[in-house]
Formats: C-alpha cells, sequence, structure tokens
C-alpha cells in the first residue's frame, strides 16, 4: 500500500518526507488556501521534495479552461499529478490528458458508479472520500470495498484506488484489509498510526530494567 499526504504545508512534507514513507502528495484548493501560498511556487517546491506523484487540481469548471489549467500545471514538473472533479467535463478533461499520458487523480467520488466512470475515463487515480459519507451518516469504506471489487472484477481497468478524506488510524486498516492501492492521510493521521500505550509502557520498563544492569553497549 502507497503512503500519500494530503497537505500543502511544505515544512511538514519536508519533516515527514525525511521517514521515507512519502510516496506521494495530494492538495486541493482548500488546502492551497490554507497554505497561503500561490499554487505554482507551493508545488514546484513539492514536487522538488517528494519524486512520486504530487496532485494539483483545476480550478475551472469546463473543459476548455481545465484543459488550459492542466497545461499550466503539468509544466510544473514532471510529477505533477492533475486533478480534476467527477463531473462530465472533468471525466472528458481526463480522457483528454490521459491519451498524451498526463497522470490524473479524480477527486470528489461518493459513488461506486461514478467510479466506474472514473475508470472508463482512463483515470490514474480515483479520490472516493471516505470522512464526508461518515460525515453525513454513511459508510465511507462500503464504498471502498466495492469499487475494490468492482475494478478487480475487470483487471483491465488500471486506475488505483487512492483513499481520501481520512480521518482516523482505523479508515488506513480498513482500506489496507480491502486491498486498496493507496491512502492518502492528513499529517496528524500519518502520525498517530504508530501510536500505541503498549508500546510506550513496555519501553518504558525495559529502560528502567537496563538502568539497573549497569550495562552499556557501547
Ligand atoms: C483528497 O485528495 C482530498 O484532498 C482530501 O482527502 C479531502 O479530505 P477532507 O474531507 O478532510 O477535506
Amino acid at each position: 500500500m502507497k503512503f500519500f499526504i494530503d497537505t500543502a504545508d511544505v515544512s511538514e512534507i519536508k519533516d515527514l518526507s525525511s521517514s521515507g514513507f512519502l510516496d506521494g502528495v495530494t492538495t486541493n484548493p482548500s488546502l492551497i488556501k490554507k497554505s497561503g501560498r500561490d499554487i505554482n511556487e507551493v508545488i514546484a517546491e513539492i514536487c522538488d521534495i517528494v519524486p512520486g506523484p504530487v496532485s494539483a487540481e483545476v480550478a475551472a469548471t469546463n473543459y476548455n479552461d481545465m484543459i488550459s489549467e492542466a497545461k499550466v500545471l503539468k509544466n510544473i514538473a514532471k510529477n505533477v499529478t492533475i486533478k480534476v472533479p467527477l463531473t462530465w467535463d472533468g471525466l472528458k478533461a481526463c480522457r483528454t490528458l490521459r491519451d498524451e499520458d498526463v497522470l490524473v487523480n479524480v477527486t470528489l467520488c461518493f459513488s461506486a458508479s461514478q467510479a466506474l466512470l472514473a475508470a472508463k475515463a482512463g483515470a490514474t487515480f480515483i479520490s472516493p472520500f471516505v470522512g464526508r459519507l461518515d460525515d453525513i451518516g454513511l459508510d465511507g469504506m462500503e464504498l471502498i470495498s466495492d469499487i475494490c471489487t468492482i475494478y478487480s472484477n475487470y483487471p483491465n481497468l488500471n486506475t488505483e484506488v487512492l483513499v481520501a478524506s481520512i480521518r482516523s488510524p482505523k479508515h488506513v486498516i480498513e482500506a489496507a484489509k480491502m486491498g486498496a492501492d493507496i491512502v492518502t492521510l492528513p499529517p496528524n493521521v500519518l502520525k498517530q498510526l504508530i501510536n500505541h500505550p503498549l508500546t510506550d509502557n513496555g519501553l518504558e520498563a525495559f529502560l528502567e530494567d537496563w538502568k539497573k544492569t549497569g550495562q552499556s553497549i557501547t
């Protein structure tokens, strides 16, 4: 399973990339706004730090303008992935960009039928938003299960399932059990993945006992 980070905060990305866990980055207009930075500058910096796919989202809603924006964004760096919304224009733009070998992430997916359309449009990645479905009382992980089943029924569909809008480590583990290809993690969730009180308590006890032996390894 690949780990992407869902942020446009360059210092956070630098910090986490040193762990060697980051396979890619996703951003969206809200994350760019939160960063307070110019999209072209911030995406260029992120692409320098992380060699994997870095998603930059178009803000246009019609096909022609999406393609114009995609042209600008894809010239920032080789690893820029164009993020388009799951609309008819977005899917049309996806097909055009994929025919030009540009990586495309189709975002704002909330149903299995949408995911099927995105795969048929040749999307490199489909981004189903699990947390936002949970927020309205639906089951986000059920959607991931459906998409994984559908895609595996048709091996000629090469779209990777990129689980988005993740709120907790539980989402990550469930996605891994279902065989989802990628999770895009908010930095706080990535950091939470390592936490376990028994690890902390166990280490504390080992260190106390080690001190009592009076030994030193080096
Ligand atoms: C995915 O690419 C989106 O940027 C993101 O996961 C949305 O998450 P949110 O629902 O927490 O805003």
